[in-house]
């Protein structure tokens, strides 16, 4: 029997409930025991949603999304086409892309008033996380139809109109903190090269980046898409929960990725790099961190307890950027301390294994990006994966999140005058 037994030993009292799709459903535990809660503060064995979206085994080092292996994909597809399969479930037809396509890139322009005056009112050297979250928070006031949640055609609208200026924001949001005047998307560009563009363009009218630099940048976004119930989708989830507008959500689920144990760990990982300094320093740096003085940033992982497959994909994909231009110095100092990581017992048994942020960093900074912008790099394509899973969860019509707790304060007691304390 594909089940578990549950007794109440106070009375005796049994319940069955049948294990489905790997769970066990909570609602069937109240039955037998209301007002009993499961203590599950981070979610370690709390499966908060049914999806279809993103599949992750992470024994196994397998991730697909809707069931295509993330190698392929990566591989064969572009962004965009790997967007639109996380929200519609199937890879588009040649029709259905050039639509999706053409719909994303008339959408890339943000309004005037939210470049001269919400972004510069920002200090000259504000964290580019720090006004992405805002300003994604901030479009919500430019459309306020995006309220109307329970219409497809208005989610539809709102869905084109974040993954499409998503690029634009961050541009905008690295150009400000560096003092560099705002380029305008060029329409004429991929999406990849757009943002390539709206980064890095100088005097030049048109800026083309290097296609092997184009490439690696749309790899990384479709690598960076999706990866299902992690910390800012969860965040997304429960906001988005209350009905709010999705720019909303998504300025939360940003606001989540902003931090150094999710999307801040690549920016980690160089600051990590750069202070350990040269190959011999390696040993001294890892038993420092046995003896727990800080952690091996980029490495370990709630769900992988394997090799991440995002992170040898990215490997890889290093290797090619630094070809065009000029290998990091920092890659070596990753390459032995992945080397003596992976040798040790400490990391071994805990089974501690390169993640997503470990060299992604290095090629960012090769590309020519500065530390603060990295976990904005992140932020442009997840926002693929945030809008799927509102989509999903609207469709689902998931009820408000909201947790219990178990009570370990005060017990009632009687106001003292401050006279009497
Ligand atoms: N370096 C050294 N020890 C570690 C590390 C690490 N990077 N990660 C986990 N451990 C140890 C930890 O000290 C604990 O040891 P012990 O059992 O002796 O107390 C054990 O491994 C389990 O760690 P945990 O903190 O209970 O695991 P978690 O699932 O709560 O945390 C994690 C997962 C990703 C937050 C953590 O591995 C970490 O802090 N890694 C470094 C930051 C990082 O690379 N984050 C990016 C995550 S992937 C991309 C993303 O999600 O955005």
């Amino acid at each position: 029997m594909d089940s578990v037994t549950i007794t109440d030993n106070r009375n005796g009292q049994k319940i069955e409930i049948p294990i489905v799709d790997g769970g066990v459903s909570a609602e069937e535990w109240s039955k037998l025991l209301p007002g009993i809660w499961f203590y599950d503060p981070a979610f370690m064995t709390t499966a908060a949603a049914e999806s279809s979206i993103t599949y992750v085994d992470g024994d196994n080092g397998i991730l697909e999304y809707r069931g295509y292996p993330i190698e392929q994909l990566t591989q064969h597809s572009s962004y965009l086409e790997v967007a639109y399969l996380l929200l519609n479930g199937e890879l588009p037809t040649t029709k259905e892309l050039e639509l999706w396509t053409k719909e994303i890139t008339y959408h890339t322009f943000i309004h005037e008033n939210m470049r001269k005056r919400f972004l510069e009112g920002f200090n000259y050297d504000a964290h580019p996380m720090g006004i992405l979250v805002s300003a994604i928070a901030a479009l919500s006031t430019y459309y306020p139809d995006a309220k109307d949640i329970s219409d497809p055609d208005v989610r539809h609208k709102q869905i084109i109109r974040l993954v499409a200026k998503m690029p634009t924001l961050a541009a905008a949001a690295h150009r400000y903190s560096k003092g560099m005047p705002f380029v305008y998307p060029d329409n004429s560009h991929d999406f990849p090269s757009n943002f390539l563009s709206m980064v890095l363009k100088t005097p030049e009218s048109r800026f083309d980046a290097h296609p092997t630099l184009v490439r690696a940048m749309d790899a990384l976004f479709i690598l960076h898409a999706d990866h299902e119930q992690n910390c800012s989708t969860a965040a997304l989830r429960v906001v988005a929960s209350s009905q709010v507008d999705p720019y909303s959500a998504c300025a939360a689920a940003c606001a989540a990725l902003y931090g150094p144990l999710h999307g801040g760990a690549n920016e980690a990982v160089i600051r990590m790099l750069t202070e350990i300094g040269s190959l011999e320093n390696i040993p001294d740096f890892i038993r420092a961190v046995k003896e727990g003085h800080g952690r091996l940033q980029g490495f370990g992982h709630r769900v992988y307890k394997n090799y991440d497959p995002r992170a040898k994909i990215i490997r890889s994909i290093a290797y090619d950027v630094f070809e065009v231009t000029g290998k990091n110095p920092l890659l070596d100092i990753a390459l032995g301390l992945e080397e003596v990581a992976l040798a040790d017992e400490y990391f071994i048994s805990r089974k501690l294994y390169p993640n997503v942020d470990f060299y992604s960093g290095l090629i960012y900074q090769a590309m020519g990006f500065p530390v603060q912008m990295f976990p904005v790099l992140f932020a442009v394509p997840r926002v693929a994966g945030w809008v799927a899973h509102w989509s999903e969860m609207i469709e689902h019509h998931t009820k408000i999140a909201r947790p219990r707790q178990l009570f370990v304060g005060s017990p009632r007691r009687d106001y003292v005058p401050i006279s009497a304390r």
